[in-house]
């Protein structure tokens, strides 16, 4: 696992494009990534929604799961992202941009944060995209409205950046329009085809620019009524706006918890990239920011801490494009195995055994999987082995009407890393 100790010297190490890093991304991004080198980054982190995340996976035979909750309350999450998101800015091009998805648990303060890290003048949209619907058969009262959109905040790194957003064709003939707009403005009250605005109104151009409109035939008296109206000139498309209600934010292809849908990555990797820049993820989860960015054809990075997110997204990549990606900083030693949740423990022990976990036993004094044909197993994230434990095994394993189980602890581990 890629884990930085506070005061460790940190050799600078060349970043692998279209690879993917398991550990904490404010260390790979400190340890790989240097300033000025990435060109747009999507970053979905933990919304702060209190909640446990867990999903079955693998026809429910691994769990792949997340912890959103803090001890802390918002102030512990933003002290946690904030020098996450400082990682970000300082890894972008000076003409690059940032999109970080959250919704309503932490956005505000949010927003603030990221105005501290990037500087307000380089915030550029809040994006709503839609979320799921959800359908009641009864009614009853409820406590609040249902949430009908996550926010996605866009920012610059500076005033470089550029989008190039999809079109939507729409096409309105030119038409003219009444020259007078509400409320009074000093020195807009002129002389006009010898009229004055109406009461508490006021024209919409100075003198000049009106002036000069008249003369390119854009302004005129209206030939019945007499009143000044504006030439609005024919339109061919409409520009898109923050509002993305016509894609949904989220899928369940790959029954990742809080899974992203790949025509939000594809919208924003392709209005705010160029074929072959350098897009990365640091939270990227089942890796739906990685195969939009492969399939438009951009070199891509992503980080997660999870191995177990990092083998669905290798996985994925595989399947879809057929590719072998590289996956550093997979956990390789005891120490490192020790520190893993224990639901990560456990999916690593099966995966190298070629086993089949059983994450609804996941905690259960009994057997947590099979091996081979029949063969129980169960695994412990602990170092001593007590007699009290083994007979209870035992005990399992006979009831079973087996004769052999597999025990693993963390002392099995040298023994499995020593055959893998
Ligand atoms: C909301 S999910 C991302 C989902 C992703 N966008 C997708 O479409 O699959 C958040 C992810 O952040 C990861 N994560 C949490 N803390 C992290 C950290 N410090 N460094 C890297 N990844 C982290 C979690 O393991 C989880 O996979």
């Amino acid at each position: 696992m890629i884990n930085l100790a506070e005061s460790e010297a940190i050799p600078p190490k060349a970043l692998d494009h279209n690879t993917i890093y398991c550990g904490n991304n404010e260390d790979v991004l400190r340890r790989y990534v240097s300033n000025d080198s990435v060109d747009l980054l999507y970053a979905d982190p933990p919304f702060f929604s209190n909640q446990q995340y867990e999903a079955l996976w693998k026809d429910g035979y691994e769990l792949r799961a997340f912890e959103d909750r803090w001890k802390g309350g918002i102030q512990s999450y933003v002290a946690w992202m904030e020098p996450k998101l400082r990682e970000c800015q300082r890894v972008l091009k000076p003409d690059g941009a940032m999109y970080l998805h959250c919704d309503w648990h932490a956005v505000h303060y949010l927003k603030i944060e990221m105005d501290k890290v990037f500087g307000e003048s380089n915030f550029r949209n809040e994006i709503s995209v839609k979320r799921i619907r959800k359908n009641v058969n009864e009614y009853k009262t409820v406590k609040r409205l249902n949430v009908a959109f996550d926010s996605i905040l866009f920012y610059a790194k500076t005033d470089l950046h550029r989008i190039t957003p999809p079109l939507r064709e729409k096409h309105r003939p030119a038409r003219w329009h009444a020259f007078d707009a509400n409320g009074l403005r000093t020195g807009m009250d002129y002389d006009l085809f010898g009229r004055k605005p109406p009461a508490g109104g006021h024209w919409r151009w100075t003198k000049e620019r009106s002036q000069q409109a008249i003369e390119e035939k854009r302004l005129r008296a209206n030939p019945l009524t007499g009143s000044p109206e504006y030439l609005i000139p024919e339109s061919t498309h409409e520009l898109m706006t923050s509002f993305w209600d016509d894609i949904p934010a989220y899928s369940f292809k790959m029954g990742y918890p809080t899974e992203k849908s790949v025509e939000l990555l594809k919208r924003i990797i392709g209005m705010s990239s160029k074929s072959s820049d350098l897009v990365l993820d640091p939270f990227c989860g089942c890796g739906t920011a990685l195969v939009a960015a492969q399939t438009l054809g951009r070199s891509w990075v992503g980080i997660d801490i999870s191995p177990t997110a990092c083998r669905l997204m290798k996985d994925r990549l595989r399947k879809e494009f057929k590719i072998d990606t590289k996956v550093i900083g997979m956990p390789r030693t005891a120490e490192e195995l020790k520190a893993l949740q224990p639901f990560e423990f456990q999916n690593w022990v099966f995966e190298k055994l070629h086993g089949r976990a059983n994450p609804k036993l996941l905690g259960d004094p009994g057997i947590d999987g099979f091996v081979e044909l029949d063969v129980p197993v169960r695994v412990k994230q602990v170092d001593a082995v007590d007699q009290a434990d083994v007979a209870s095994f035992d005990k399992e394993v006979s009831r079973l009407r087996l004769d052999l189980g597999l025990d693993i602890r963390l002392v099995t581990v040298d023994a499995i890393l020593g055959t893998s």
